[in-house]
């Protein structure tokens, strides 16, 4: 059954031409404007969450990050994307495409052993901070981490089964 609160937003101006640019065990990735630099995570329903539930709450937890100053990709919002070749629509978490970072788990580890080892240094820091913030990080690992050689920076991504703090 659909209700009010199962509205969703349809993308404005989504790209023709939607590449997927990453797949996980939980989701795909998609370029919905490369104008806009927005990429969209649609995610494979389970048998506890539905495809919007997911989508809401990765939002919820990359927004409350975001607003927290943790380095993650800005959230836009919860929308309906879809395919020009299929009719269905598909409830999806909009956010900044990352796109000069190299994911931590790719770097040739015999060549750039130094670079590694800072770059999970990096994500180390960054997931103390989360802690201590409350929130319940899961999966942090080098396969949901960008990083950047030349700003010495990581990015997280990748929350869907992130808890949020508890209110006080
Ligand atoms: N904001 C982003 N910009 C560019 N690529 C991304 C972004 N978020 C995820 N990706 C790519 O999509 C892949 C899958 O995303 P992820 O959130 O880790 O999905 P899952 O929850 O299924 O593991 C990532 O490994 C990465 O390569
Ligand atoms: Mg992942």
């Amino acid at each position: 059954m659909t209700s009010i609160d199962d509205f969703i937003p349809r993308f404005p101006n989504q790209d023709i031409f939607t590449r997927c640019v990453g797949k996980g065990t939980e989701g795909k990735v998609f370029v919905v404007s490369r104008r806009q630099n927005l990429v969209a995570k649609i995610y494979f329903p389970s048998r506890f969450a539905s495809g919007l539930e997911l989508a809401q709450h990765e939002y919820n937890v990359t927004d409350s990050l975001y607003h927290h100053g943790i380095s993650v990709p800005k959230p836009e919002g919860v929308f309906e994307i879809s395919f020009f070749w299929r009719s269905e629509r598909y409830p999806a978490f909009v956010m900044e495409r990352i796109r000069s970072g190299i994911r931590l788990d790719k770097l040739n580890l015999k060549k750039y052993s130094e670079e590694y080892e800072l770059g999970l240094e990096l994500m180390k820091n960054e997931e103390e901070r989360v802690k201590k913030l409350g929130f319940t990080s899961v999966d942090v690992w080098t396969g949901n981490c960008f990083y950047f050689p030349e700003e010495k920076k990581v990015i997280l991504y990748d929350f869907s089964r992130w808890g949020l703090p508890r209110m006080p």
